[in-house]
């Protein structure tokens, strides 16, 4: 009897500890609808959704995938697959690979604690595509001849 009351227990606490690196990991700046531009005042219902607004740069155009969906299809192995790849700019990847595994499936467990909601970022376009959503541009200007990105 004691034995699922325990599991219990640390599965919520996991998923305290992936709530808690999800906003200090700055996930919600890109993958939340209007995070940055207000603070971090969006109701949690709506969070890890994704956006349709992209973000566009010498990579083409990007959107942050509605992560809710994505953990809704994906089991802790293909997810952990998942996030040692890399992806287009500007998502962090590089340092997400620096994350452990635990921190990792804590990350999972709190994103399927949210249910799945939303709906599909759209796919990336390659550079010179037509776009037809909003976007950010990410252009970059003026930079010292020495950089190459
Ligand atoms: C600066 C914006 C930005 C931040 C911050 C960010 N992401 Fe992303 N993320 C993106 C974009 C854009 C994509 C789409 C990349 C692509 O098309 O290859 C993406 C893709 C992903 C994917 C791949 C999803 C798929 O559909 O396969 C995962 C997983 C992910 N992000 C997780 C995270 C987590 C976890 C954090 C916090 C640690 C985070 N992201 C922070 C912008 C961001």
């Amino acid at each position: 009897m004691s034995v699922p009351a325990m599991a219990d227990e640390s599965n919520s606490q996991q998923i305290a500890r992936g709530r808690y690196l999800a906003i200090t990991a700055g996930c919600n700046d890109c993958h939340t609808d209007g995070y940055m531009p207000t603070a971090g005042q969006v109701p949690e219902a709506s969070w890890f959704t994704g956006s349709a607004i992209g973000f566009q740069g010498p990579w083409g155009t990007s959107y942050p995938s509605n992560l809710r969906l994505l953990v809704h299809n994906l089991n802790e192995e293909q997810w952990l697959e998942r996030t040692r790849q890399p992806m287009r700019p500007p998502m962090p990847w590089f340092n997400l690979q620096t994350m452990t595994e635990q921190d990792l499936l804590s990350l999972y467990q709190y994103l399927r604690s949210l249910g799945p909601a939303g709906e599909m970022a759209p796919a990336a376009v390659a550079p010179g595509g037509e776009v037809n959503t909003p976007y950010f541009d990410f252009t970059p200007r003026n930079l010292p001849v020495t950089a190459d990105k």
